[in-house]
C-alpha cells in the first residue's frame, strides 16, 4: 500500500474522534488535504462543525470542501486540532514544517485542547532529527540570524548541523521560499536531536527566529496509516 494511501487511513481514523458542535483546527500538507477531503464529505452528510485552517492553502481546500471556517481573529475555544508531521518520537514530540506552515500549525495546536497527529507509518521514528528541521525567521538581516543559529547548534551539540535557507518553488518563480507570514525558512540538517526541548528553547530565544518546527508535548494521540489498519501512540 502506498504512503499516501496510509495517510488516507489515519485521517479516516481520526475522524471517528470529531463530533457534531466541535471547533477543529486543522492542519497542513498532504495528510491533512485527505482530512479536509474525508470531513468535506462528513458535512455533506450533515455533520456540524467549524473549521481553523492553518495555511492559505488548506483555507482553499477546507473551502472549496464546503467546511465552515472560523476567522482568525475570532476569539475561539479549539476543541481539537488535527495535523501531520514529518516525524514523530516516541514521547509525541514532532517535526513539522516540510510545508512550511509550522508557524500558524503551531499557533493552533498550542491554543486547542487537544492535538491528533495524522501519518503514514515512515513518519514514526526512535529520535527526531534525520528530517531537516525548519526554522521560521525573520526576513530583516537574516544572515544575523543564521549566525545566531549556528551558535545555538554549537552550543546544543550539533555544530556539524548544515543550514540551508529553504528555495522558492519553481512554480512560485524561484528565490527565497515566503512562508504565509511573508517569513523566510532555515532547514537544518541535525542528523539526531538528543534533547529536542532545549534545543527548541535555545532556538526560539534568538531574535529573529519566529518559530522552529519541534512541537514538543502538544500533541497527546498520534495515528499511523500502516498497510492492514492503524497503529495508534499515546492516550
Ligand atoms: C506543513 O508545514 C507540515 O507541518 C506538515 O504537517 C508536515 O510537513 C507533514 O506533511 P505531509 O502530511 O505532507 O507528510
Amino acid at each position: 500500500m502506498s504512503a499516501d494511501a496510509q495517510k488516507r487511513r489515519a485521517a479516516a481514523a481520526a475522524l471517528d474522534h470529531v463530533s457534531n458542535g466541535m471547533t477543529l483546527g486543522i492542519g497542513s500538507g498532504s495528510t491533512a488535504k485527505h482530512l479536509v477531503d474525508l470531513l468535506g464529505e462528513k458535512v455533506r452528510a450533515g455533520l456540524t462543525v467549524r473549521g481553523i485552517p492553518t495555511s492559505e492553502e488548506t483555507r482553499r481546500l477546507a473551502t472549496e470542501a464546503g467546511i465552515e471556517l472560523v476567522e482568525p481573529d475570532e476569539m475561539t475555544r479549539i476543541d481539537l486540532v488535527i495535523d501531520g508531521a514529518d516525524e514523530v518520537d516516541p514521547d509525541l514530540n514532532l517535526i513539522k514544517g516540510g510545508g512550511g506552515a509550522h508557524l500558524r500549525e503551531k499557533i493552533i495546536a498550542a491554543a486547542g485542547a487537544r492535538m491528533i497527529v495524522i501519518a503514514d507509518k515512515s513518519k514514526k521514528v526512535a529520535q527526531l532529527g534525520k528530517f531537516p528541521l525548519p526554522v521560521e525567521i525573520e526576513r530583516f538581516s537574516w544572515p544575523l540570524t543564521v549566525q545566531a543559529i549556528r551558535k545555538a547548534l554549537a552550543a546544543n551539540g550539533l555544530k556539524s548541523a548544515s543550514l540551508k535557507l529553504r528555495p522558492g518553488s519553481r512554480e512560485a518563480g524561484g528565490g527565497v521560499y515566503l512562508t504565509d507570514s511573508n517569513n523566510y525558512i532555515v532547514d537544518i540538517q541535525c542528523t539526531r536531536i538528543d534533547d529536542a526541548a532545549a534545543l527548541d528553547a535555545s532556538l526560539r530565544a534568538i531574535p529573529g527566529v519566529i518559530e522552529t518546527g519541534l512541537f514538543i508535548g502538544i500533541a497527546s494521540l498520534a495515528i499511523f496509516g500502516t498497510d492492514r489498519g492503524v497503529e495508534t501512540l499515546g492516550e
